[in-house]
């Protein structure tokens, strides 16, 4: 069936990639971030019908905005995806006030107010999928100089459980999913906060190798047909994220090896 789909972050990277994705299969989509030229472009590439709405997501009248749009556009919408976020380039004890507050004002209020503008609509509707999309570092923090990300992405994770429990028994066709990818080649690292530009690849000392955006793209097309609670987009997550809460120590002190 042709899902209306909103997608944050759409000027690149991974919301790039969904976009793509989701287009091929035929969905309609709404394309939202800053820089209009760039959703311009990635809307260009897209053969099904395609809205772009700029919008910065750390404002909540512009996600309110957002949701207003898709569903003059659309008539309603059926899924919502919160995918645009920002990392960050610096260690738990040089952290500012400022690099805290910009962590949890992209990664987690932008989420927050996305959850906040659309579930209302769902309920009316009774069905819905919201999907947040985290980060493998949300489950385990295996890069000391993205913490406040870290940080931001587990509050993420905690705050999408919450609201999936607080729906299930009233309104079971509505959805609410938190994805995890590991490392993405994308520029997300040159766009980090504090960065000074492009970092290659496991220079932040992942144990797993690099997915391209649009392997992401097809795991999370694949979740809005067979919704689930949680995914990994990484094979490798699922058994790196055992080891390391059978034994958290055991866990750092090969890690400290593995960046030796
Ligand atoms: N790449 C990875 O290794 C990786 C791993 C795990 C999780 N993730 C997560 O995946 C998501 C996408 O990351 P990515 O790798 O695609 O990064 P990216 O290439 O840097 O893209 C980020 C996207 O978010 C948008 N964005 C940033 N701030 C925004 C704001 N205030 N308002 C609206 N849009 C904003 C950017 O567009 P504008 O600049 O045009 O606004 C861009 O479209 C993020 O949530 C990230 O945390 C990435």
């Amino acid at each position: 069936m042709q899902r209306v789909v909103v997608i944050t972050g759409a000027s690149g990277g991974i919301g790039a990639a969904i976009a793509s994705e989701l287009g091929r299969r035929g969905d309609s989509l709404v394309l939202a971030a800053r820089t209009a030229d760039a959703l311009e472009r990635v809307a260009a590439t897209i053969s099904s019908p395609t809205r772009v709405v700029t919008a910065d997501v750390t404002r909540r009248a512009d996600v309110e905005r957002l949701r207003d749009q898709s569903i003059a556009t659309f008539g309603r919408v059926d899924v919502w995806i919160n995918n645009a976020g920002k990392g960050i380039l610096r260690p738990v004890l040089e952290l500012t006030d400022e690099d805290l507050d910009e962590m949890i004002d992209v990664n987690v209020k932008s989420a927050l107010y996305g959850m906040q503008a659309i579930v209302p609509h769902f309920m009316q509707r009774g069905r819905g999928h919201v999907i947040n999309i985290s980060s493998f570092l949300a489950r385990v923090p295996i890069a000391s100089p993205r913490s406040a990300y870290s940080a931001a992405k587990a509050a993420l994770n905690s705050l999408t459980a919450n609201l999936r429990v607080d729906l299930q028994r009233a309104h079971p066709d509505i959805h609410v999913s938190v994805v995890m990818p590991g490392l993405v080649t994308t520029d997300f690292a040159a766009h980090a906060r504090g960065s000074t530009g492009p970092v290659p690849p496991g220079a932040i000392g992942s144990p797993m190798q690099p997915q391209t955006a649009a392997e992401v793209a097809t795991v999370v097309a694949d979740l809005i047909d067979r919704p689930v609670p949680e995914i990994y987009t990484n094979p490798a997550s699922s058994a790196l994220a055992t080891r390391y809460f059978e034994d958290v120590a055991r866990f750092e002190r090969e890690g400290q090896s593995r960046s030796r």
